[in-house]
């Protein structure tokens, strides 16, 4: 008896995403099914290319093809999902909104818990990006505690143009933030659909202009409002800020669990308050909050450690003055700076 494509895909319905604990069928991820006499060649699509889950989809596909009765040779051809595959799958919002429309990369910046440094590594990443000349622009979409422009020094407020807004501009620059609509101290409560709108109002009704990356500050944590934020955003990649303690690492297990569950691609880990430098000795390094935590998790989850950067006064003074670090490229802004090369190299 010949053999027939619904034998063959009645085999694959058995193979499941091992993360996505879908059968890869129904997760759409069977491009293309192919017979001829007893050899079987299908097409898998992952969910991102360099899914750290390739080689194991790939030998359990083969595994279920060798199994069917009267398959000779089989051949299994890997392959990525497009950014609209990767939306439609998941739920997430499409590419298409008239603000973003000209922006190359969309990356978040997140963390498993408050305070480790996000908003500080999202505004050094973005100078740095934008100095060694990628075109980038920052999105604080941190409704409860929008620290960007502080960390900036801008107080003026965006002005609108043709039902559009335009960012305003800061050390090379786009910045948008919810404190530079509402004004400072203006309390304003935040709630899922309000989350929501907020966001496609700031892609949709922001004119960003040609962009190489957009960087967004998420809020801290895995909560609803992250949900919500990275639910209404195309993201190509998240960035997971961590300190080197345990219980940062345990909380940022899980949000990396929560954007791989959600199909965003994870670009890596940066260490923040990863050490103090000893004065007076070039060599001396304090390991205040322990050493090793990001090594181990970039490992854990197969992701590159984008970069360790050290507990620093100047950082935390630059942010406090509205002057990041990253304005100049010196020993103190170094990290961003590193961070900022292998990003544009890979991603751009
Ligand atoms: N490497 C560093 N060296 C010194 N100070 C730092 C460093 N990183 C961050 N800080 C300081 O730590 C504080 C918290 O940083 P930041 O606001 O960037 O964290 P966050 O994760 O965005 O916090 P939140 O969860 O409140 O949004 C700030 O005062 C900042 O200047
Ligand atoms: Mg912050």
């Amino acid at each position: 008896m010949p053999l027939e494509k619904s034998d063959v895909l009645e085999a694959l319905k058995k193979v499941e995403d091992p993360e996505l604990h879908k059968s890869l069928v129904e997760l759409g991820m069977i491009k293309d099914l192919e017979i001829n006499g007893d050899a079987v060649r299908v097409t898998v699509a992952l969910t991102f290319a360099g899914c750290p889950l390739k080689s194991k989809i790939r030998q359990d596909v083969e595994e279920a093809l060798r199994s069917i009765q009267g398959v000779g040779h089989v051949e299994v051809v890997m392959t990525s999902m497009t950014s609209e595959e990767r939306a439609r799958l998941f739920g997430q919002a499409p590419t298409e909104m008239e603000g973003i429309k000209e922006v190359k990369k969309i990356v978040a910046i997140a963390s498993g818990k408050g305070g480790v440094g996000k908003s500080t590594v999202s505004v050094n990443l973005a100078v740095a990006l934008a100095k060694i000349g990628a075109s980038t622009g920052i999105l604080d979409a941190d409704f409860h505690g929008p620290d960007i422009p502080v960390m900036l020094g801008i107080e003026e407020r965006p002005i609108g143009s043709k039902g559009m807004l335009l960012p305003l501009e800061k050390y090379g620059i786009k910045v948008m933030s919810t404190a530079t609509l509402a004004g400072e101290g203006v309390p304003i409560v935040w709630r899922g659909p309000l989350v929501n709108k907020a966001i496609k109002e700031f892609l949709g009704k922001v004119k960003w202009g040609k962009l190489d990356f957009l960087v967004i500050d998420l809020p801290p944590g895995t909560g609803d409002a992250v949900i919500t934020i990275t639910k209404s955003i195309p993201l190509d990649g998240v960035i997971v800020v961590t300190t080197p303690q345990k219980v940062a690492i345990s909380d940022v297990r899980r949000a990396m669990g929560l954007f791989k569950g959600q199909g965003i691609p994870i670009w890596g880990i940066v260490e923040n308050m990863s050490y103090l430098k000893l004065p007076g000795d070039d060599k001396g390094k304090m390991d205040i909050f322990g050493s090793g935590g990001g090594e181990k998790l970039a490992k854990a989850f197969k992701v590159d450690l984008l970069a360790q950067i050290p507990l620093d006064p100047q950082i935390r003074i630059g942010g406090d003055n509205g002057r990041p670090v990253a304005i100049e490229r010196n020993e103190v802004s170094e990290p961003f700076y590193e961070m900022a090369e292998k990003i544009k190299e890979k991603f751009i």
